[in-house]
């Protein structure tokens, strides 16, 4: 069952606004749910436990009744003092999707399945998915090359295609798409769902500066720089931030991931996916949504007369 019964009739378009680190918060979140799309953020974003659970509260609120659901991303790594208590707060408030990176844990899975949750976990290639199908996860995100954050190396061809071999769950795509045209081409190579990252950080609500919007804007695919030498997993970043911050991406060694230094380093080197190239403006959050949607439908239900025009039915 490739689209969850849970989130089956409740998106306007198969599409998750993806968890993205210091920029994504209750702002994101509600405007994209309440505009029919999947709003997301890790509950890092917020400095404690509490706060956390003071988002969760804030964004039930602000939802209206007809939203789309949301989800939160849990980074499933030991230097991640908080994963216990935040998967609490998870289960406590009934979070719709729980994202976990880096660790597929069963114990974790069954936790969220208790209160009738969803786990998607993200891979960068086919190894980690078997242990997170094997996890008994619901959907397995493939990041595959160019996306923003910790990016994978391989063609999402190759991926979802590796993936769909051995996993009948829900597959959903990341990396470098940006218009509803993108969501309907990942559809059509085996994905479930698209998502969505650097988009989305080029709108009014993501809580980054006006400087790093703008250079995502004005960025082409050829700015991206991908090195493990800011957060010792490799990832995408913004050349000229990583020149600002006086980071060389070819010299020095890589350090160990810690979450705990990760917020320094996320502020100052800013990470971007490939997709940079087709984005130049910065739209409120519904305004893409409702763009994404539009573009979406347009692309599937024109696409069989497309063919025929071109003499390919
Ligand atoms: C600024 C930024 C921060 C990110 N932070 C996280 C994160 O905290 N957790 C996570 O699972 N993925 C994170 N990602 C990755 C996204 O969730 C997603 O996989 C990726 O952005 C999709 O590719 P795209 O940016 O090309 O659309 C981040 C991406 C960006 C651009």
């Amino acid at each position: 069952m490739p689209v969850p019964e849970a989130l089956r009739g409740r998106l306007k378009a198969p599409v998750i606004a993806a968890p993205m680190f210091l920029t994504s918060g209750p702002d994101l979140v509600v405007e994209t749910c309440n505009a029919g799309l999947l709003g997301t953020f890790p509950a890092l974003n917020q400095r404690s436990t509490e706060g956390f659970r003071d988002w969760l509260q804030e964004i039930q609120g602000r939802l209206e009744p007809h939203a789309a659901p949301f989800g939160v991303n849990l980074i499933v790594h030991r230097s991640n003092p908080r994963l216990e208590a935040d998967l609490a707060v998870c289960v406590a408030e009934k979070v719709p999707l729980v994202i976990t990176s880096l660790g597929a844990v069963p114990e974790l899975v069954a936790a969220v399945h208790g209160y009738g949750g969803l786990v998607f976990h993200d891979v960068v290639n086919a190894r980690h998915a078997r242990k997170a199908a094997e996890a008994g996860v619901d959907g397995i995100i493939a990041v595959a090359a160019g996306a923003g954050g910790h990016a994978g190396t391989l063609s999402p061809f190759a991926l979802v295609s590796e993936i769909r071999s051995f996993f009948a769950g829900t597959i959903v795509l990341s990396g470098a798409m940006n218009t509803g045209r993108d969501v309907a081409a990942a559809r059509m190579m085996g994905a479930d769902f698209a998502y969505l990252g650097t988009r989305f950080l080029a709108t009014e609500e993501a809580q980054v500066s006006e400087a790093q919007k703008r250079m995502v804007a004005e960025s082409a695919a050829a700015d991206i720089v991908y090195t493990p030498k800011v957060s010792g997993v490799p990832a995408s970043f913004l050349r000229q931030s990583l020149a600002a911050a006086g980071i060389d991406p070819e010299g020095g060694a890589a350090p160990h991931l810690d979450m705990a230094s990760e917020a320094k380093v996320w502020r100052d080197v800013w990470s971007a996916g490939q997709g940079v190239g087709g984005i130049s403006d910065i739209p409120k959050a519904a305004e893409l949504c409702r763009r994404l949607i539009a573009d979406y439908r347009e692309a599937v239900s024109g696409a069989a007369e497309e063919a025929r025009g071109e003499g390919w039915l």
